[in-house]
């Protein structure tokens, strides 16, 4: 997690500070919540973040809940889009203790990097303090997308890390293993 926008954080001290009405902050309807994260491309093709993954910058999420029970949609955020860092914010207003809340990718701006990864392409975000969180900002894990073709530089930096070549499959798309 880069530089969450120190403006975008100010924004929010100062609106919630301002709306904010303490005889009924805690109640569920007046909560709010800033979600914040990141999104990256994959270079390597690996599924988990290395020093050369690279922020995209107007990349596309969204924020859904869902009633845990029935799945009906509780919470739905307009799209989302990454700032120079990658970085993202939404705020949510209300409490989503009965439902499933995650961010997801949508699409990438950048054509060789658009390939949603498996692992990161939607992040679970608890938007509830009745689960004992505390606080009005959450963190999403970074999602990322696959970059089509892995970086050269890749072997290297992914050896220094502790992986080595399991198998070239399909010409250029190698799988790593750690050792
Ligand atoms: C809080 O809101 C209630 C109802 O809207 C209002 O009656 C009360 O004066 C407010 N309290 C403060 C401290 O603003
Ligand atoms: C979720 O769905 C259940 C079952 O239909 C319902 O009883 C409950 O009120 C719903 N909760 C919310 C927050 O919509």
């Amino acid at each position: 997690m880069a530089n969450i926008s120190i403006i975008a954080l100010l924004c929010f001290t100062i609106s919630v500070s301002s709306s904010l009405n303490y005889s009924y902050g805690a109640a569920a309807e007046n909560m709010q919540y800033m979600v914040v994260g990141h999104v990256y491309c994959d270079t390597c093709r690996v599924e988990f973040e290395t020093k050369l993954s690279e922020p995209i910058s107007g990349a596309v999420v969204k924020l859904e809940c869902r009633n845990r029970t029935n799945e009906a949609i509780t919470f739905q955020s307009k799209e989302i889009v990454t700032d120079n860092h990658g970085d993202y914010h939404v705020i949510v207003e209300g409490d989503y203790e009965e439902s499933d809340c995650d961010v997801a990718l949508v699409r990438s701006p950048r054509a060789d990097c658009s390939d949603p990864t498996e692992a990161w392409r939607k992040s679970r975000v608890v938007l509830t303090t009745f689960d004992g969180l505390s606080g009005k900002l959450r963190f999403a894990n970074n999602l990322g997308f696959k970059k089509d073709i892995a970086l050269p530089q890749c072997t290297r930096i992914l050896q220094e890390m502790g992986y080595y070549e399991l198998s070239q499959e399909a010409g250029y798309f190698t799988t790593w293993s750690k050792l």
